[in-house]
């Protein structure tokens, strides 16, 4: 009976929702296990450097917000040079370079240089994600121009209305898209996703995400549960049972399932944030259709000052603990790891092969 449920299923709202719903446990696994079958099994690790927790941003959700009196860290260039040479000497075919949002132009040229310095230690075989914040075009262009070839900004939700609620009234939500379209344009393969099982989220907006991520052409998704922080504005008023952590859990797997199976050749993340609500949680997310692994490379030393919720995990593992750690969990998954290769969305490359017929049919 199952089966046939999800057989010649139509990519639609209602569809989405009735998974999104149902509580019955053999549906959900036949969700996942559907999934697991449209993704390839090839899992690619994206090491990831959390550069400086600085951020002019106060998101109500975030624990490295602009308000919270915290110790911030830029870190040196040389230690980032580090972290980039060992995901280099082991393999890994990409890097992430993350922080909190920064515009000034000391941080915009610290970036660039960087990004030039890790392309040239690498021989250019590093692949270069930013995940950097809002930034304008031509901030985007110089980092593009550098050598960093994809961009994750997560629209955090797809309801204008529900993004107004989690964050201060200078935060713009059509800000946000216009980035997503000028990181389009610019070229970069771009990601986003949401934050799911977040207070005063239905199961419309979520079904709405997954519309959104279509709508837009999205290549990579890196979506994972809500987890809150105490010392927040959000997380001050948000329960916190086992009920309401599972509840978030099980909705993150769905999403993840039905992303994979609605939109097949996009990237989608296993994030940390799954591993902090189950020890098991990023597993279960490459059983549900993820094909992205991002490996903590950040020093130990700044891990404490990078959460942006509680119970992180891996605050104390280094970066070699990690990577024998997670290519155990992924073989355990059925998977194999894409060493040394950049394993970048195949949507870019179908997006592009479009675009390019679309724009000759004009000529
Ligand atoms: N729970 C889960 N994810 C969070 N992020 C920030 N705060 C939280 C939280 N409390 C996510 C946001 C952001 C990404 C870097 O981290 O989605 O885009
Ligand atoms: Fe800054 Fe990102 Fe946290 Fe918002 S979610 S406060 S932009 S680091
Ligand atoms: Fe970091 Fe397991 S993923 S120690």
């Amino acid at each position: 009976m199952m089966t046939t449920l999800l057989k010649n299923l139509e990519f639609n709202r209602e569809t989405i929702k009735t998974f999104l719903n149902s509580e019955d446990p053999e549906t959900i696994q036949e969700l996942y296990d559907e999934a697991y079958r449209t993704k390839t099994h090839t899992v690619y690790f994206r090491g990831i450097i959390e550069l400086s927790n600085i951020c002019e941003k106060n998101c109500f959700y975030c624990g490295i917000r602009h308000d919270r009196d915290i110790h911030r860290y830029l870190m040196p260039k040389e230690e980032i040079l580090k972290a980039a040479e060992f995901a280099y000497q082991n393999d890994y075919g990409s890097i992430v370079l993350q922080s909190g949002e920064r515009k000034d132009k000391h941080f915009i040229g610290f970036i660039e240089d960087l990004v030039r310095s890790i392309k040239e230690i690498s021989k250019n075989s590093l692949g270069i994600t930013l995940s950097c914040g809002e930034q304008t075009e031509e901030t985007y262009k110089r980092w593009f121009c550098a050598g960093a070839h994809r961009y994750l900004l997560r629209i955090e939700t797809s309801s204008r209305e529900l993004y107004q609620k989690l964050h201060p009234e200078n935060h713009d939500f059509d800000q946000r898209l216009d980035c997503l379209k000028t990181l389009k344009k610019i070229n970069y393969q771009v990601g986003t996703g949401v934050m799911i099982g977040l207070p005063f989220q239905t199961i419309d907006d979520l079904a709405e995400d997954i519309l959104f991520f279509k709508r837009e052409e999205i290549d990579m998704i890196g979506m994972g549960p809500y987890v809150s922080h105490a010392d927040t504005p959000l997380g001050a008023s948000v329960s916190n049972s086992e009920a309401e952590k599972e509840k978030r859990l099980e909705l993150s797997l769905k999403m993840i399932a039905l992303t994979r199976i609605f939109l097949k050749d996009v990237n989608i993340a296993s994030t940390t944030a799954l591993q902090s609500l189950d020890p098991q949680g990023r597993e279960l997310a490459l059983k549900a259709g993820a094909n992205i692994i991002m490996p903590n490379l950040t020093p130990t030393q700044y891990r404490e000052d990078y959460l942006l919720y509680e119970n992180k995990p891996c605050i104390d593992e280094d970066a070699a603990q990690c990577k024998g750690c997670l290519a155990l969990r992924i073989a355990s998954c059925g998977d194999e790891v894409g060493w040394k290769e950049w394993g970048d969305s195949p949507h870019y490359f179908k997006r592009k092969a479009r675009e390019e017929n679309l724009s000759c049919a004009q000529k």
